[in-house]
């Protein structure tokens, strides 16, 4: 198989992630298909990518154009037959659980054709944790994104099992679709970027969980040394807090640690009230004017 074979996009679990990356293959003309259990996340999809579309008209990323021919190339479907039949690629972006990822790649394997290459979109997980339950694991390897509203750069991993010439493919399809890869030489849990940033969530949790600070005089601290626009908490609300909260349990279970249990909990009580952060306008802050974007907000700092 070759970079230019690549045409064909699945797209499996179609919410905040599968999105982003299905709109960013539709706008390097791949022909992207959007497949989730759940019908009301596709119509919500669609809403969502017409969003990402005009935000990039708006920020002159893109002309009205190329959004409309991206738009007209994605198409959504809860059937996975129906998605898998002509995959030439499937970027998996379901929730954050080694055994559902391994179990919807172990269904995609039997009705993919045998050339479709598998990618995980998984934020903590490494990918030899359910690499045999594809059933292609020398075709199988890590392709992760971050959010592509904000940066074109992508990390590529491989497990121990991967085929070179898979990571390879990958890495040149990343370059044919508009992003920078970084490709790690071996597995890594967290990649690069994510390895050292996590430290950044688990801290910034800690403080807040213990009450030693307020969520906002954490994120001040942060933007006004750093100099950044956003802090760790208004980085989670964009980030998703149900998948922060999947990400922090899954390692609470794994390492019994108690303060990564309670950071986990400090988590659910936003999730269980349905604040999810941006998706849902409520999170650590309210959107779509959260206070950490408003001029006052580092009042005083210099
Ligand atoms: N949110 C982020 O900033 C971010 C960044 C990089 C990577 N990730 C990773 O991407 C993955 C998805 O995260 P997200 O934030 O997009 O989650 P999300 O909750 O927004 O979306 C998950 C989607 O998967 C669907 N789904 C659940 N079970 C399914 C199944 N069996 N088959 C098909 N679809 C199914 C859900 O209906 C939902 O639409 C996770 O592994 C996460 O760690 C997230």
């Amino acid at each position: 198989m070759k970079v230019e074979d690549i045409k064909n996009v699945l797209i499996a679990g179609s919410g905040t992630m599968g999105q982003q990356i299905g709109f960013q293959c539709a706008l390097y003309d791949c022909n992207v298909v959007l497949y989730d259990i759940k019908k009301e996340m596709l119509e919500k999809a669609l809403e969502r990518l017409k969003r990402i579309a005009s935000r990039m008209t708006r920020e002159g990323r893109i002309t009205d154009e190329q959004a409309t021919a991206a738009l007209s190339r994605i198409r959504t479907t809860t059937e996975m037959a129906e998605a898998a039949k002509d995959a030439d690629i499937v970027s998996e972006s379901v929730p954050e659980d080694p055994d559902l990822k391994g179990k919807v790649f172990g269904q995609l394997n039997a009705l993919c054709p045998e050339w479709t290459i598998f990618t995980t979109n998984t934020s903590t997980l490494r990918p030899s944790m359910f690499a045999q339950a594809t059933g292609r694991p020398e075709k199988f390897l890590a392709y992760h994104f971050h959010d592509i509203r904000m940066t074109n750069v992508v990390d590529v991993m491989p497990h121990p099992g991967t085929a070179p010439e898979y990571v390879t493919l990958v890495k040149e399809f990343a370059e044919k679709t508009g992003l920078a890869p970084i490709v790690l030489h071996k597995e890594s849990t967290g990649y690069v970027f994510n390895y050292m940033f996590s430290g950044l969530f688990e801290n910034a949790l800690t403080l807040a969980s213990r009450d030693i600070a307020s969520v906002e005089d954490i994120d001040r601290a942060w933007m006004g040394i750093m100099r950044t626009m956003i802090g760790p908490f208004g980085l989670m609300d964009g980030v998703g807090l149900d998948t922060v909260w999947h990400i922090q349990n899954f390692w609470a279970k794994k390492t019994g640690d108690k303060q990564k249990i309670i950071n986990a909990d400090f988590v659910k009580k936003y999730v269980s009230r349905g604040e999810l952060g941006q998706k849902t306008q409520k999170g650590f802050y309210e959107y779509p004017k959260p206070s950490f974007m408003s001029a006052d907000f580092l009042k005083g700092i210099k």
